[in-house]
């Protein structure tokens, strides 16, 4: 049975594909999300994707993936910038054993200051920002790496 890798998507990225494509691309969050889920299986993974605009939501998601033991993909979006419950969570899924790669879109650092902080970066594994759509398939890429 392939390893599971839970892919979650945090708040206004439903909106992708409309959602200020000059920065975030034309893709819509189910063709991202497509790709997320072929480009997996090539890799002998098996992603599941989901997207909340809740803050409450997206912890009990980190929270399973820390019970269940699996690696996460986390774009936590605006949350990134100042949800210290959202950075706990990620802290707590890293100390039980977990991976994470935090993924953005766009390049934060590149961008207005309040995006230049990300309370999730001091727990992530890595982070891969800037690539568009691609940002999520490089994480895969990471997490499926025999020596990671
Ligand atoms: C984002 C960057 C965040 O600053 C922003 O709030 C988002 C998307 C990205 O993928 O580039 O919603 O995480």
């Amino acid at each position: 049975m392939s390893r599971r890798v839970l892919v979650l998507s945090g708040p206004n990225l439903a909106a992708l594909g409309s959602r200020e494509p000059e920065i975030y691309g034309t893709l819509t969050l189910a063709q991202v999300e497509d790709r997320v889920r072929e480009y997996a299986e090539s890799l002998g993974l098996s992603a599941q994707c989901r997207q909340t605009d809740d803050e409450a939501e997206l912890i009990g998601w980190l929270h399973e993936a820390a019970r269940e033991g699996w690696d996460v993909v986390l774009n936590p979006a605006a949350f990134t910038h100042y949800s210290y419950a959202v950075g706990d969570a990620c802290a707590h899924l890293v100390g039980m054993g977990s991976r994470l790669v935090e993924v953005h879109l766009s390049n934060p650092a590149a961008r207005e200051t309040f995006r230049h902080a990300s309370v999730v970066a001091r727990s992530a594994t890595g982070t891969i920002a800037g690539f568009g759509a691609d940002s999520y398939l490089l994480a895969l890429r990471a997490l499926a790496a025999p020596d990671s």
